[in-house]
């Protein structure tokens, strides 16, 4: 929205925050008061509900934490909305959302620091685990490039696997992994070097991180 634009007013639209959160303040200004009650949506990370209402006069706020694989509409997005957006603003945030992929509503708008911290820097996790896996394939003498096409079709491969399964990961996980085999002993190696506890503590200092992003700007 820019200054000269004309007055929104409930059920006219829908107006969507997708400036940097350090320009939130700047952005709103012009609008403050001359939203009405419209429908707002909120992809700024960090920026709460509270902080939005407040400098826009319209209590109707949705806020989502989508992410990078949504330029191929393959996202998902954490949806949180305030008390004020009714079932129908609901329907209708999640018919502009579809097209990025699938979203998740969450009940309580802290809830969105974990999905920040789960699904919003997910995707970096993924490539940094593909990064090392890289990193091995060129170590045991093939190529960047063929370490690349295995990781990425490997990683792509199970989760696809993962989503079509009624298995659990865990159980998905034990059927490749027989005792005393390859599987056995990458896991073994793993374990014995807390892999799994460092990207637990690894997803909670994003969620620290995005708690502390949010007491900054206010709200
Ligand atoms: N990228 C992601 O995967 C992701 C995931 C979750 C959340 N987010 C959030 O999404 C938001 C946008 O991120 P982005 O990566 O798309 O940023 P970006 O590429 O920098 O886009 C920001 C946009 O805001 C516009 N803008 C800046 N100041 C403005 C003002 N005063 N009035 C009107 N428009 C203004 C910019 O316009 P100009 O180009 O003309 O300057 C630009 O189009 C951020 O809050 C980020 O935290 C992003």
């Amino acid at each position: 929205v820019h200054a000269g634009s004309a007055e929104l007013g409930e059920g006219q639209g829908l107006l969507v925050w997708a400036v940097k959160p350090q320009m939130f303040g700047e952005a709103a200004a012009p609008c403050a008061g001359r939203i009405g009650g419209a429908l707002q949506l909120s992809v700024m990370a960090g920026i709460r509900s509270d902080a939005i209402a407040k400098a826009t006069g319209s209590e109707r706020v949705v806020r989502a934490m989508p992410n990078t694989p949504a330029l191929i509409g393959q996202g998902i997005a954490g949806l949180y909305a305030r008390t004020a957006v009714s079932a129908d603003d609901r329907a209708l945030i999640e018919q502009v959302m579809a097209p990025t992929g699938q979203s998740l509503w969450v009940d309580r708008e802290a809830d969105l620091d974990a999905v920040t911290a789960l699904s919003g820097s997910g995707p970096a996790y993924f490539f940094y685990v593909v990064e090392a896996m890289m990193a091995a394939a060129v170590e045991m003498g093939l190529s960047a490039e063929q370490g690349r096409r295995l990781a990425l079709a490997t990683c792509g491969g199970a989760a696809a696997l993962g989503l079509q399964s009624d298995e659990s990961p865990t159980v998905l996980r034990e059927r490749v992994t027989s005792k005393g085999g390859t599987t056995y002993a990458a896991i073994t190696s793993m374990q014995a070097d807390g892999v799994g506890p460092a990207i637990e503590r690894a997803v909670r200092a994003a969620q620290i991180r995005a708690k502390e992003l949010g007491d900054e700007f206010g709200g």
